[in-house]
């Protein structure tokens, strides 16, 4: 196991960390691990049988008979709750209104982080999320922590709502991703905070092309260290 890498990817709402994330994985022969699709996935199972969403122990038990697996193909990855394809779904509105309380509880983080860590224990992975660098993964070698201006993240998320055929306005989006923000940088249990050997790199007027470069070229020297 001593030759396993591991990149760890950090940072608020529509930073850009999926998706670059998903490439620099590729490129590096590494597996993708999306930790926010395991969080969306409790709640839209949780919101399916009209769970407690105030209730982490309730939600804990929920988590235990749960599972959510991660498929990546050639058409990319694909989310499965209990053998369902809820890729799309755990994207809705009301899943994404939600899943920063149902992820604030000790409880349900202490599964997550469990099973996000047996999922990087065999092989190489770029990981994505709030806590990776200071919690799940703290031995990282290489560490990032995406930020952006509010305004570029609303674009951005603008842009994929419009392919969608949707037309929502740039104020509720901002006003969305600033409350999402809040809560995760404000939750009692690992907090939304950058680890202090983390690289903050500002995408804000970056392409997705200029920071997967950056994020390869600290792979490569730290191999190479
Ligand atoms: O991609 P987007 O920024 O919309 O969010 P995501 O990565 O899908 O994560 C959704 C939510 O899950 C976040 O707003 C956090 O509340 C929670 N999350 C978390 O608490 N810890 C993680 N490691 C990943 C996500
Ligand atoms: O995972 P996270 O919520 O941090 O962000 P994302 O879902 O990967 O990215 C949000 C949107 O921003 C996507 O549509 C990306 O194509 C876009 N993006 C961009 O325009 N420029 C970047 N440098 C990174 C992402």
């Amino acid at each position: 196991m001593e030759n396993l890498f591991q990149v760890a990817i950090d940072g608020p709402a529509a930073a850009g960390k999926s998706t670059v994330a998903k490439i620099a994985a590729k490129k590096l022969g590494f597996v993708y691990i999306d930790t926010g699709a395991m969080y969306r996935s409790l709640t839209f199972k949780a919101l399916s049988e009209n769970a407690n969403l105030n209730d982490g122990h309730q939600l804990k038990q929920l988590l235990d008979r749960t599972e959510i697996q991660l498929v990546h193909d050639e058409s990319g990855q694909k989310v499965y709750v209990d053998g369902e394809d809820v890729t799309e779904r755990i994207r809705y509105p009301d899943v994404t209104k939600q899943v920063s309380l149902v992820s604030s509880y000790e409880e349900v983080r202490t599964e997550m982080v469990a099973r996000q860590r047996k999922l990087a224990e065999s092989c190489s992975v770029v990981m994505d999320g709030r806590d990776i660098g200071t919690h799940v993964l703290p031995n990282a070698q290489v560490k990032i922590f995406l930020i952006a201006s509010v305004d570029e993240r609303a674009v951005r998320r603008y842009r994929e709502e419009e392919l969608k055929g949707r037309h929502p306005s740039m104020e509720s989006l901002k006003a969305a991703i600033a409350l999402r923000d809040k809560k995760d940088m404000e939750r009692e249990i690992s907090p939304l905070v950058k680890a202090e050997d983390a690289i903050a790199v500002d995408t804000t007027s970056m392409s997705i092309e200029d920071v997967v470069s950056q994020i390869l070229h600290y792979v490569k020297e730290k191999q190479l260290s």
